[in-house]
Protein backbone atom coordinates (compact mmCIF):
# COMPACT_ATOMS: atom_id res chain seq x y z
CA UNK A 1 0.00 0.00 0.00
CA UNK A 2 0.89 3.48 -0.51
CA UNK A 3 2.24 5.21 2.59
CA UNK A 4 1.31 8.46 1.28
CA UNK A 5 -1.89 7.97 -0.18
CA UNK A 6 -3.75 11.07 1.23
CA UNK A 7 -0.77 13.40 0.51
CA UNK A 8 -0.98 11.90 -2.96
CA UNK A 9 -5.58 12.15 -3.13
CA UNK A 10 -4.91 16.11 -1.57
CA UNK A 11 -1.70 17.32 -2.50
CA UNK A 12 0.29 16.02 -5.81
CA UNK A 13 2.86 18.22 -6.08
CA UNK A 14 3.93 17.66 -2.34
CA UNK A 15 3.56 13.75 -3.21
CA UNK A 16 6.05 13.99 -6.13
CA UNK A 17 8.40 15.39 -4.47
CA UNK A 18 7.90 13.03 -1.82
CA UNK A 19 8.29 10.24 -4.16
CA UNK A 20 11.16 11.93 -6.18
CA UNK A 21 13.43 11.99 -2.68
CA UNK A 22 12.35 8.24 -1.81
CA UNK A 23 13.63 6.84 -4.75
CA UNK A 24 17.19 9.45 -4.46
CA UNK A 25 17.08 7.71 -1.13
CA UNK A 26 16.55 4.10 -2.29
CA UNK A 27 18.33 4.61 -5.41
CA UNK A 28 21.99 5.79 -4.27
CA UNK A 29 24.04 5.10 -1.29
CA UNK A 30 23.88 8.14 1.87
CA UNK A 31 27.60 8.72 2.93
CA UNK A 32 27.12 11.75 4.75
CA UNK A 33 28.33 10.87 8.46
CA UNK A 34 25.41 12.75 9.87
CA UNK A 35 22.74 10.65 8.22
CA UNK A 36 20.64 7.58 8.62
CA UNK A 37 17.59 5.96 7.95
CA UNK A 38 14.39 5.68 10.91
CA UNK A 39 12.70 2.74 10.82
CA UNK A 40 9.10 2.50 9.93
CA UNK A 41 8.14 2.36 13.62
CA UNK A 42 9.88 6.35 14.08
CA UNK A 43 8.31 7.86 10.85
CA UNK A 44 4.91 6.24 12.51
CA UNK A 45 5.25 8.04 16.15
CA UNK A 46 6.78 11.15 14.23
CA UNK A 47 3.89 11.01 11.97
CA UNK A 48 0.99 10.63 14.50
CA UNK A 49 -1.86 12.97 16.17
CA UNK A 50 0.40 13.49 18.90
CA UNK A 51 1.67 16.90 16.35
CA UNK A 52 -1.91 18.52 17.61
CA UNK A 53 -1.13 18.94 21.12
CA UNK A 54 0.48 21.69 23.01
CA UNK A 55 2.36 21.18 25.96
CA UNK A 56 4.26 24.48 27.30
CA UNK A 57 6.31 23.29 30.55
CA UNK A 58 6.94 19.88 31.57
CA UNK A 59 5.32 16.81 32.39
CA UNK A 60 3.18 17.44 35.65
CA UNK A 61 4.09 21.41 35.21
CA UNK A 62 2.03 22.13 31.91
CA UNK A 63 0.94 25.78 30.99
CA UNK A 64 -2.47 23.99 28.75
CA UNK A 65 -4.90 21.39 30.09
CA UNK A 66 -5.29 17.88 28.42
CA UNK A 67 -1.69 16.84 28.79
CA UNK A 68 -2.29 13.61 30.73
CA UNK A 69 -1.46 11.36 28.21
CA UNK A 70 1.91 14.05 27.06
CA UNK A 71 2.90 14.09 30.17
CA UNK A 72 3.19 9.81 30.50
CA UNK A 73 5.08 10.15 27.01
CA UNK A 74 7.60 12.20 28.35
CA UNK A 75 8.10 10.79 31.86
CA UNK A 76 8.50 7.41 29.80
CA UNK A 77 11.00 8.86 27.24
CA UNK A 78 13.01 10.61 29.95
CA UNK A 79 13.22 7.74 32.05
CA UNK A 80 14.89 5.76 28.16
CA UNK A 81 17.22 8.50 28.24
CA UNK A 82 18.43 8.03 31.24
CA UNK A 83 18.96 4.54 31.34
CA UNK A 84 20.61 4.04 27.97
CA UNK A 85 22.95 6.71 28.60
CA UNK A 86 23.41 6.41 32.61
CA UNK A 87 22.70 9.72 33.50
CA UNK A 88 20.58 11.28 36.40
CA UNK A 89 18.77 14.03 34.37
CA UNK A 90 17.44 14.46 30.83
CA UNK A 91 15.59 16.86 29.22
CA UNK A 92 14.32 16.04 25.90
CA UNK A 93 12.60 18.66 24.47
CA UNK A 94 15.32 20.43 22.60
CA UNK A 95 13.65 20.55 18.79
CA UNK A 96 17.09 20.17 17.17
CA UNK A 97 20.99 19.72 18.17
CA UNK A 98 21.68 23.83 18.23
CA UNK A 99 19.10 24.40 20.12
CA UNK A 100 20.17 22.00 23.11
CA UNK A 101 23.58 23.61 22.61
CA UNK A 102 22.53 27.19 22.97
CA UNK A 103 20.82 26.10 26.03
CA UNK A 104 23.86 24.45 27.71
CA UNK A 105 25.53 28.18 27.34
CA UNK A 106 22.25 29.94 29.21
CA UNK A 107 22.60 27.03 31.66
CA UNK A 108 26.39 27.72 32.59
CA UNK A 109 27.52 31.05 31.62
CA UNK A 110 26.07 34.83 31.44
CA UNK A 111 26.39 36.86 28.44
CA UNK A 112 29.72 37.75 27.70
CA UNK A 113 31.18 34.72 29.82
CA UNK A 114 34.66 33.27 28.34
CA UNK A 115 33.58 30.45 26.19
CA UNK A 116 36.48 27.46 24.56
CA UNK A 117 35.22 24.78 21.79
CA UNK A 118 37.03 23.62 18.78
CA UNK A 119 36.65 25.64 15.58
CA UNK A 120 34.70 25.08 12.60
CA UNK A 121 37.40 24.50 10.43
CA UNK A 122 38.98 21.75 12.44
CA UNK A 123 35.73 19.87 12.61
CA UNK A 124 34.25 21.83 15.21
CA UNK A 125 30.55 22.75 15.11
CA UNK A 126 28.76 26.22 14.48
CA UNK A 127 27.23 26.53 18.35
CA UNK A 128 30.78 25.63 19.51
CA UNK A 129 31.76 29.01 19.34
CA UNK A 130 32.18 29.92 15.62
CA UNK A 131 32.40 33.77 14.14
CA UNK A 132 29.16 33.46 12.40
CA UNK A 133 26.65 31.73 15.38
CA UNK A 134 25.25 33.71 17.88
CA UNK A 135 27.20 31.40 20.48
CA UNK A 136 30.16 34.00 19.49
CA UNK A 137 28.10 37.25 19.27
CA UNK A 138 27.07 36.48 23.21
CA UNK A 139 29.61 34.92 24.30
CA UNK A 140 33.43 35.44 24.26
CA UNK A 141 34.71 32.45 22.09
CA UNK A 142 38.18 31.34 22.50
CA UNK A 143 39.10 27.79 19.60
CA UNK A 144 41.07 25.99 19.67
CA UNK A 145 42.69 23.65 16.93
CA UNK A 146 43.71 20.33 15.79
CA UNK A 147 47.36 19.20 15.73
CA UNK A 148 48.66 18.90 12.35
CA UNK A 149 48.52 15.23 12.85
CA UNK A 150 44.75 15.61 12.94
CA UNK A 151 44.52 14.52 16.24
CA UNK A 152 43.00 16.82 19.22
CA UNK A 153 46.13 19.21 20.88
CA UNK A 154 45.21 18.65 24.74
CA UNK A 155 49.07 20.74 25.26
CA UNK A 156 46.91 23.99 22.84
CA UNK A 157 43.71 23.56 24.84
CA UNK A 158 45.16 23.29 28.88
CA UNK A 159 47.46 26.29 27.73
CA UNK A 160 44.47 28.37 26.14
CA UNK A 161 42.48 27.05 29.20
CA UNK A 162 44.47 28.28 31.97
CA UNK A 163 45.35 31.48 29.90
CA UNK A 164 41.42 32.76 29.08
CA UNK A 165 39.77 30.71 32.51
CA UNK A 166 36.60 30.05 30.19
CA UNK A 167 33.49 29.12 32.30
CA UNK A 168 32.76 26.39 29.31
CA UNK A 169 34.42 24.17 27.09
CA UNK A 170 32.88 22.06 24.55
CA UNK A 171 34.26 18.90 23.28
CA UNK A 172 32.67 17.30 20.43
CA UNK A 173 32.49 17.74 16.46
CA UNK A 174 31.08 17.46 13.10
CA UNK A 175 34.09 15.86 11.40
CA UNK A 176 36.66 14.11 14.12
CA UNK A 177 37.68 10.90 12.92
CA UNK A 178 39.82 9.87 16.54
CA UNK A 179 37.95 9.17 19.63
CA UNK A 180 37.45 11.89 21.97
CA UNK A 181 40.06 12.11 24.98
CA UNK A 182 37.23 12.82 27.67
CA UNK A 183 38.58 11.99 30.34
CA UNK A 184 42.11 14.27 29.85
CA UNK A 185 39.70 17.43 29.21
CA UNK A 186 37.77 16.31 31.93
CA UNK A 187 41.29 17.05 34.07
CA UNK A 188 41.75 20.82 32.20
CA UNK A 189 38.21 21.54 32.77
CA UNK A 190 38.16 21.24 36.59
CA UNK A 191 41.61 22.15 36.93
CA UNK A 192 40.44 25.90 36.06
CA UNK A 193 36.97 25.01 37.60
CA UNK A 194 35.27 25.20 33.67
CA UNK A 195 31.90 23.50 33.00
CA UNK A 196 32.51 20.75 30.35
CA UNK A 197 29.97 19.81 27.82
CA UNK A 198 29.99 17.06 25.77
CA UNK A 199 28.66 17.11 22.32
CA UNK A 200 28.28 13.80 21.18
CA UNK A 201 25.32 14.55 18.50
CA UNK A 202 27.22 12.00 15.91
CA UNK A 203 28.75 9.65 17.99
CA UNK A 204 25.86 9.43 20.45
CA UNK A 205 24.60 5.69 18.93
CA UNK A 206 28.52 4.42 19.47
CA UNK A 207 28.47 5.62 22.71
CA UNK A 208 25.26 3.69 23.59
CA UNK A 209 26.60 0.49 21.69
CA UNK A 210 30.08 0.39 23.45
CA UNK A 211 31.64 1.51 20.79
CA UNK A 212 32.52 4.86 21.58
CA UNK A 213 34.24 5.92 25.13
CA UNK A 214 31.38 7.24 26.89
CA UNK A 215 31.78 11.05 28.30
CA UNK A 216 29.80 10.46 30.77
CA UNK A 217 32.02 9.77 33.99
CA UNK A 218 34.11 12.76 32.95
CA UNK A 219 31.95 15.71 31.54
CA UNK A 220 29.02 17.96 33.52
CA UNK A 221 26.61 18.28 30.61
CA UNK A 222 26.06 16.12 27.69
CA UNK A 223 23.80 16.67 24.27
CA UNK A 224 23.10 15.00 21.31
CA UNK A 225 21.47 15.12 18.24
CA UNK A 226 18.30 12.44 17.99
CA UNK A 227 19.02 12.05 14.36
CA UNK A 228 22.40 10.49 13.29
CA UNK A 229 23.46 7.39 15.16
CA UNK A 230 21.46 7.25 17.69
CA UNK A 231 18.81 6.23 14.12
CA UNK A 232 15.65 8.80 15.32
CA UNK A 233 14.00 11.24 14.77
CA UNK A 234 15.32 14.98 13.86
CA UNK A 235 15.40 16.35 17.51
CA UNK A 236 18.14 16.68 20.44
CA UNK A 237 18.07 16.32 24.01
CA UNK A 238 20.91 17.57 27.18
CA UNK A 239 21.51 15.42 29.93
CA UNK A 240 23.36 16.72 32.78
CA UNK A 241 25.77 13.94 34.76
CA UNK A 242 26.09 13.01 38.38
CA UNK A 243 29.57 15.23 37.90
CA UNK A 244 27.34 18.08 36.65
CA UNK A 245 25.04 17.87 39.66
CA UNK A 246 28.07 17.46 41.83
CA UNK A 247 29.55 20.83 40.91
CA UNK A 248 25.83 22.61 40.72
CA UNK A 249 22.87 20.68 42.32
CA UNK A 250 20.49 23.24 40.18
CA UNK A 251 22.25 22.77 36.94
CA UNK A 252 19.32 20.37 36.11
CA UNK A 253 17.10 22.39 36.47
CA UNK A 254 18.37 25.16 34.87
CA UNK A 255 19.30 23.39 31.53
CA UNK A 256 14.99 23.14 31.78
CA UNK A 257 14.55 26.30 31.93
CA UNK A 258 17.13 27.36 29.43
CA UNK A 259 15.07 25.17 26.93
CA UNK A 260 11.38 26.81 28.26
CA UNK A 261 10.85 29.47 29.20
CA UNK A 262 14.29 31.08 27.57
CA UNK A 263 14.43 29.26 23.98
CA UNK A 264 12.05 27.90 23.01
CA UNK A 265 7.80 27.16 23.62
CA UNK A 266 5.83 23.94 23.26
CA UNK A 267 7.79 20.67 23.04
CA UNK A 268 7.23 18.92 19.36
CA UNK A 269 5.42 16.08 21.63
CA UNK A 270 5.28 13.67 18.39
CA UNK A 271 9.32 13.98 18.22
CA UNK A 272 9.45 13.17 21.89
CA UNK A 273 7.89 10.19 21.20
CA UNK A 274 9.22 9.15 18.18
CA UNK A 275 12.52 9.90 20.00
CA UNK A 276 11.11 6.94 22.51
CA UNK A 277 10.85 4.32 19.94
CA UNK A 278 13.95 5.18 18.98
CA UNK A 279 15.73 4.63 22.33
CA UNK A 280 13.87 1.24 23.06
CA UNK A 281 15.39 -0.02 19.62
CA UNK A 282 18.53 1.58 20.90
CA UNK A 283 18.12 -0.59 24.23
CA UNK A 284 18.28 -3.67 22.35
CA UNK A 285 21.22 -6.23 21.33
CA UNK A 286 20.66 -5.79 17.56
CA UNK A 287 21.53 -1.89 18.27
CA UNK A 288 24.74 -2.85 19.64
CA UNK A 289 25.78 -4.42 16.83
CA UNK A 290 24.63 -2.09 14.71
CA UNK A 291 27.08 0.46 16.42
CA UNK A 292 30.07 -2.13 16.53
CA UNK A 293 29.37 -3.12 12.84
CA UNK A 294 29.46 1.04 11.51
CA UNK A 295 32.73 1.23 13.46
CA UNK A 296 34.17 -1.83 11.92
CA UNK A 297 32.61 -0.81 8.21
CA UNK A 298 34.34 2.57 8.61
CA UNK A 299 37.91 1.08 9.28
CA UNK A 300 36.99 -1.37 6.21
CA UNK A 301 36.23 1.58 4.08
CA UNK A 302 39.36 3.52 5.67
CA UNK A 303 41.28 0.39 4.22
CA UNK A 304 40.29 0.19 1.03
CA UNK A 305 40.87 3.95 -0.08
CA UNK A 306 43.95 3.94 1.32
CA UNK A 307 44.59 0.82 -0.40
CA UNK A 308 44.23 2.65 -3.53
CA UNK A 309 46.29 5.50 -2.13
CA UNK A 310 43.50 7.66 -1.33
CA UNK A 311 45.04 10.14 1.71
CA UNK A 312 42.82 10.14 4.75
CA UNK A 313 43.44 12.61 7.41
CA UNK A 314 45.16 10.86 10.32
CA UNK A 315 45.44 8.16 8.10
CA UNK A 316 42.31 6.02 9.31
CA UNK A 317 39.37 6.25 11.68
CA UNK A 318 38.25 4.93 15.20
CA UNK A 319 34.67 6.13 14.58
CA UNK A 320 31.86 6.44 11.64
CA UNK A 321 32.88 8.97 9.59
CA UNK A 322 36.54 9.51 7.58
CA UNK A 323 38.53 12.46 5.91
CA UNK A 324 39.41 12.46 2.27
CA UNK A 325 42.17 14.84 1.27
CA UNK A 326 41.16 15.26 -2.17
CA UNK A 327 43.94 18.44 -3.21
CA UNK A 328 44.32 22.09 -2.56
CA UNK A 329 40.08 23.56 -2.83
CA UNK A 330 38.97 19.88 -4.74
CA UNK A 331 35.94 19.15 -2.51
CA UNK A 332 33.77 20.35 -4.19
CA UNK A 333 34.89 18.33 -7.68
CA UNK A 334 35.22 15.16 -5.82
CA UNK A 335 31.65 15.62 -4.59
CA UNK A 336 30.02 16.22 -7.92
CA UNK A 337 31.65 13.45 -9.22
CA UNK A 338 30.50 11.20 -6.16
CA UNK A 339 27.36 12.29 -7.08
CA UNK A 340 27.40 11.42 -10.75
CA UNK A 341 28.20 7.62 -9.06
CA UNK A 342 25.55 7.57 -7.08
CA UNK A 343 27.36 7.71 -3.91
CA UNK A 344 26.04 10.90 -1.56
CA UNK A 345 29.35 12.97 0.11
CA UNK A 346 29.80 16.32 1.92
CA UNK A 347 32.70 18.31 0.72
CA UNK A 348 34.44 19.54 3.79
CA UNK A 349 37.09 21.73 5.34
CA UNK A 350 40.31 19.68 6.81
CA UNK A 351 42.72 20.18 9.61
CA UNK A 352 45.04 23.32 8.38
CA UNK A 353 42.69 23.72 5.21
CA UNK A 354 44.44 25.27 2.92
CA UNK A 355 41.51 26.40 0.77
CA UNK A 356 38.61 28.03 2.26
CA UNK A 357 35.27 26.56 3.95
CA UNK A 358 33.08 27.61 0.84
CA UNK A 359 35.83 25.57 -1.52
CA UNK A 360 37.17 22.92 0.78
CA UNK A 361 39.63 20.24 0.32
CA UNK A 362 38.31 17.38 1.78
CA UNK A 363 35.35 15.00 1.67
CA UNK A 364 33.40 13.74 4.52
CA UNK A 365 32.23 9.87 4.31
CA UNK A 366 30.87 8.10 7.31
CA UNK A 367 28.60 4.32 7.26
CA UNK A 368 26.11 4.73 9.30
CA UNK A 369 23.66 4.81 6.67
CA UNK A 370 25.29 2.11 4.80
CA UNK A 371 25.67 0.04 7.58
CA UNK A 372 21.35 0.38 8.23
CA UNK A 373 21.01 -0.83 4.76
CA UNK A 374 23.11 -4.00 6.21
CA UNK A 375 26.16 -3.59 4.33
CA UNK A 376 29.37 -5.17 5.76
CA UNK A 377 32.91 -5.06 4.95
CA UNK A 378 33.06 -6.62 1.81
CA UNK A 379 30.60 -4.21 0.15
CA UNK A 380 32.93 -1.60 1.62
CA UNK A 381 35.80 -2.56 -0.40
CA UNK A 382 33.65 -2.35 -3.13
CA UNK A 383 32.46 1.06 -2.47
CA UNK A 384 36.31 2.00 -1.26
CA UNK A 385 37.38 0.95 -5.03
CA UNK A 386 34.27 3.14 -6.42
CA UNK A 387 35.62 5.99 -4.77
CA UNK A 388 38.92 6.13 -5.86
CA UNK A 389 38.18 4.94 -9.31
CA UNK A 390 35.82 7.72 -9.47
CA UNK A 391 38.84 10.18 -8.12
CA UNK A 392 40.95 8.78 -10.33
CA UNK A 393 38.38 9.67 -13.22
CA UNK A 394 38.69 13.42 -12.11
CA UNK A 395 41.91 13.70 -11.07
CA UNK A 396 43.27 16.72 -13.64
CA UNK A 397 40.21 18.78 -13.02
CA UNK A 398 41.15 21.63 -10.86
CA UNK A 399 39.55 24.30 -9.20
CA UNK A 400 39.96 27.59 -11.07
CA UNK A 401 42.59 29.94 -9.50
CA UNK A 402 40.19 33.04 -10.31
CA UNK A 403 37.07 33.06 -7.74
CA UNK A 404 34.68 34.79 -9.81
CA UNK A 405 34.10 31.94 -12.53
CA UNK A 406 34.59 28.83 -9.66
CA UNK A 407 30.35 28.58 -9.48
CA UNK A 408 30.23 28.20 -13.48
CA UNK A 409 32.89 26.08 -13.59
CA UNK A 410 31.15 23.75 -10.67
CA UNK A 411 28.08 23.61 -12.61
CA UNK A 412 29.85 22.81 -16.26
CA UNK A 413 31.34 20.05 -13.92
CA UNK A 414 27.90 18.64 -13.03
CA UNK A 415 26.68 18.35 -16.51
CA UNK A 416 29.99 17.01 -17.75
CA UNK A 417 30.49 14.32 -15.13
CA UNK A 418 26.71 13.61 -15.73
CA UNK A 419 27.66 12.84 -19.58
CA UNK A 420 30.73 10.84 -18.47
CA UNK A 421 30.34 6.88 -19.54
CA UNK A 422 33.17 5.95 -17.48
CA UNK A 423 31.50 7.31 -14.13
CA UNK A 424 28.21 6.35 -15.42
CA UNK A 425 29.34 2.47 -15.69
CA UNK A 426 30.31 2.61 -11.59
CA UNK A 427 26.92 4.11 -11.29
CA UNK A 428 24.89 0.79 -13.07
CA UNK A 429 27.35 -1.16 -10.56
CA UNK A 430 26.24 1.18 -7.21
CA UNK A 431 22.48 0.69 -8.52
CA UNK A 432 23.20 -3.13 -8.63
CA UNK A 433 24.45 -2.93 -5.01
CA UNK A 434 21.21 -0.58 -4.22
CA UNK A 435 18.95 -3.16 -5.23
CA UNK A 436 20.80 -5.72 -3.35
CA UNK A 437 20.73 -4.15 0.10
CA UNK A 438 17.15 -2.55 0.21
CA UNK A 439 15.96 0.27 3.06
CA UNK A 440 14.93 -1.71 5.95
CA UNK A 441 12.00 -0.85 7.47
CA UNK A 442 12.36 -2.88 10.71
CA UNK A 443 15.30 -2.92 12.37
CA UNK A 444 15.99 -6.56 14.03
C1 LIG B 1 28.49 18.02 16.64
C2 LIG B 1 27.18 18.63 16.26
N1 LIG B 1 26.51 19.33 17.16
C3 LIG B 1 25.33 19.92 16.89
C4 LIG B 1 24.76 19.81 15.63
C5 LIG B 1 23.50 20.57 15.35
O1 LIG B 1 22.43 19.79 15.12
P1 LIG B 1 21.17 20.34 14.31
O2 LIG B 1 21.58 20.42 12.89
O3 LIG B 1 20.15 19.31 14.61
O4 LIG B 1 20.83 21.68 14.89
C6 LIG B 1 25.43 19.08 14.65
C7 LIG B 1 24.85 18.95 13.31
O5 LIG B 1 25.42 18.61 12.36
C8 LIG B 1 26.68 18.49 14.97
O6 LIG B 1 27.38 17.80 14.06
Amino acid sequence: MDRYLNVKKQDKEIYQKIIAEKNRQEEGLELIPSENIVSQAVLEAMGSILTNKYSEGYPHARYYGGNEVIDEIEDMVRERAKKLFKVPFVNVQPYSGSPANLAVYLATCNPGDTVMGLLLTDGGHLTHGWKASATSMFYKSVQYGLKPDGYMDLKEIARLAREHKPKLIWVGATAYVREFPFKELGAIADEVGAYLAADIAHIAGLVVAGAHVSPVPYVHVVTTTTHKTLRGPRGGMIMVTTKGLAKDAELGAKVDRAIFPNLQGGPHDHTTAAIGVALKEAATPAFRTYGKQIVKNAKALAKALMDRSVNLVTNGTDNHMMLMKCGTGRGAIVEIALDAIGLTTNKNTIPNEPSSPFYPSGIRLGTPSITTRRMKEKEMKLIGNYIADAMEMVKDVDLPAEKGVRKAFLAECRKDFAKNKELAKIRKEVMALCKKFPIPTVFK
